[in-house]
């Protein structure tokens, strides 16, 4: 099904500066005019959130791979039917941080889930919905850890699940994004996140006004 509004995702590694990244781009657009909708996963809605808090929260402790996709696909379809689908409907530019490629990348990548059990997941529970343009901020898993150490240590907060995994999981986590990027070269943008925020941002940006003058010829974004 297509709708008129656009699905912009930002996906990488923890510590990969996207949900910055996100929050300056979706500013950047609502004042050049254009109706934005920035959400993210898991969470996006209420139901969304409480699954957020179980399938990250540490003191959930061990949870089985398949509990985890099963988490991030409810929070999915909640936040589907409930935010992106009503949005797109509406014609908005929708900046969604994480959607089905993080699941592919974590728990397919990461966690060894067969692709198949992924794909048949989203084509379920989806509605169709699949991102028009994905940025990947790429950084190195190394780099990614020292910042949500420093960053968890300034909000003095606890890490999360995922944030205790070791540097092969996360070392899996970027081959799988490699992977899909590789795989879906006119969907997924590949952005180095090595960069200053402003040098970041300025590659992105140039990414999302390729693909918007593309989307929407003449003046919808301004250009
Ligand atoms: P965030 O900190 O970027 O909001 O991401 C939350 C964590 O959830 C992050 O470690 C990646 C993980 N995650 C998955 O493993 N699979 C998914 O499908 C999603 C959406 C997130």
């Amino acid at each position: 099904m297509q709708y008129p509004g656009k699905l912009i995702t930002f996906e990488g590694l923890d510590g990969c500066g996207k949900s910055t990244q996100l929050a300056r781009e979706a500013k950047r657009l609502s004042q050049r005019g254009i109706p934005v909708t920035a959400t993210h996963e898991p969470g996006g809605t209420k139901v969304g959130q409480h699954i957020r808090e179980i399938v990250l929260h540490a003191a959930s402790g061990a949870m089985t791979s398949f509990t985890e996709l099963a988490l991030m696909f409810a929070a999915r379809a909640q936040h589907v039917e409930e935010v992106i689908v009503p949005a797109l409907q509406s014609s908005r530019t929708v900046l969604c941080d994480r959607f089905t490629d993080s699941s592919v990348a974590y728990q397919g990548y990461g966690r060894g889930i067969s692709l198949e059990v992924i794909q048949a997941l989203e084509k379920s529970l989806c509605r169709g919905i699949r991102p028009d343009l994905t940025i990947f901020l790429d950084i190195d898993p190394e780099i990614g850890a020292q910042r949500t150490d420093a960053r968890n240590r300034a909000a003095s907060e606890k890490e999360s699940r995922f944030e205790q995994e070791g540097l092969e999981f996360f070392e899996r986590v970027r081959q799988g994004y490699r992977r899909i990027a590789e795989q879906e070269q006119k969907r997924v943008r590949i952005v180095d996140g090595r960069g200053s925020v402003a040098e970041v941002h300025a590659h992105i940006s140039s990414l999302v006004d390729q693909f918007l003058e593309v989307s929407f010829p003449r003046s919808r974004n301004g250009v």
